[in-house]
């Protein structure tokens, strides 16, 4: 990789200026739309879950006495214990463009990547960059956009943004490593299901097939962006006050295929009530008129053996839809979000009706 260069960040928000030289503006050509520059959108770019779960099969991980949360199902997260009531959330998420605004990008970006700590139950502490930039195609000012779109997200949420690491890339891609903190008695997981319990979802489904066509159109859907921009932290806060202790967030696998890893890691099955499930304005237009994420079908190539539908194909590619910086799906209710269907005793299956 030899004509990848790699530069540290100096430690501290704001977010620093990129050491990124460019010829005069004069002579440059329009730039490019960002999402042109990416073969895949958002967390539609994700490896193939399959794919993925055959490449990490056999690596260590494995939880045991002070690592509460590792590799075994899954889990948005890794969580340590470090002492009796205290313990640390680590993730690192990052893809290519979702959307043409930098801006946007980058607080999408960021709030999808400290979603893995909400979805553990857990606050993040602090987040350094990932950023990768095509620096001969495009302006070092629009990567300065995105990082101030992190650095954005990161102060809402009350997260430490410092430094990070760049390097020069293709294809642009951007998120955060994030640390966080939780208590251990008080986890999120993806294995403590029981049937009887309720499924919630708290942000409504639809952004693949939206920022699919945002891509192939250029038009803009502001609600989807609000959406993905959204953090999950009152989610993840209520469900923990509501007693619930499994959940995990919604994104590149679709609503089914996170439900299935829930389900058989829990060792239950689930019922899907499609009419309850909530969609952004537009996104049955976006799928009647073709606008599919590959990666939706993906998932639903995946997950369809453990599905047992009573809808149409078209219903259940939605529910498969991949995410962008998605909900949290919680095994129980949240005050104020809808609920989808139910874990029930059984095999891991899924019934869609
Ligand atoms: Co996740
Ligand atoms: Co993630």
């Amino acid at each position: 990789m030899a004509n990848v260069t790699a530069m540290s960040f100096p430690a501290g928000p704001p977010a620093p200026s990129l050491p990124v030289s460019s010829p005069p503006a004069s002579r440059l050509p329009p730039p490019p739309r960002l999402t042109t520059l990416a073969a895949g959108g958002g967390c539609a770019c994700k490896i193939p879950p399959g794919e993925l779960e055959e490449i990490v099969a056999g690596l260590a991980g494995r939880s045991g006495d002070s690592l509460l949360v590792g590799l075994e199902h899954g889990d948005d997260a890794a969580v340590v214990r470090i002492d009796g009531g205290r313990a640390v959330v680590a993730t690192a998420d990052f893809f290519t463009p979702v959307v043409d605004d930098p801006y946007d990008w980058g607080r999408i970006a960021a709030a999808n990547a400290m979603s893995d700590v909400y979805a553990v139950g857990g606050e993040p502490l602090l987040a350094v960059n990932l950023l990768g930039w095509p620096r001969g195609t495009l302006d070092p000012g629009m990567a300065r956009d995105v990082l101030r779109g992190g650095a954005d997200a990161c102060a809402e949420a009350g997260c430490h943004l410092a430094g990070g690491h760049s390097i020069d890339d293709p294809e642009p891609k951007y998120g955060l490593a994030v640390t966080g903190i939780a208590d251990p008695g008080r986890l999120l997981r993806l294995e403590s299901g029981c049937p009887g319990l309720p499924l919630t979802l708290t942000k409504p489904l639809g952004v693949g097939v939206l920022n699919n066509r945002h891509k192939a159109t250029g038009e803009r859907f502001e609600e989807a962006v609000a959406s993905m921009s959204a953090l999950n932290r009152d989610a993840s806060r209520a469900a923990l006050v509501s007693g619930a202790t499994c959940a995990t967030d919604v994104t590149g696998f679709g609503l089914l295929g996170h439900l299935w890893k829930l389900v058989r890691a829990s060792g239950c099955g689930a019922v899907v009530e499609a009419a309850a499930v909530p969609y952004l304005a537009g996104a049955r237009e976006c799928l009647a008129a073709g606008y599919v994420p590959g990666g939706s079908r993906r998932n639903l190539d995946w997950v369809g053996p453990h599905v047992d539908a009573a809808v149409a194909a078209d219903e259940l590619l939605l529910l498969a839809d991949a995410q962008t910086s998605g909900g949290l799906l919680v095994a129980g209710e949240v005050p104020g979000h809808p609920v989808v269907g139910e874990l029930v005793a059984g095999p891991p299956v899924i019934s869609v009706r």
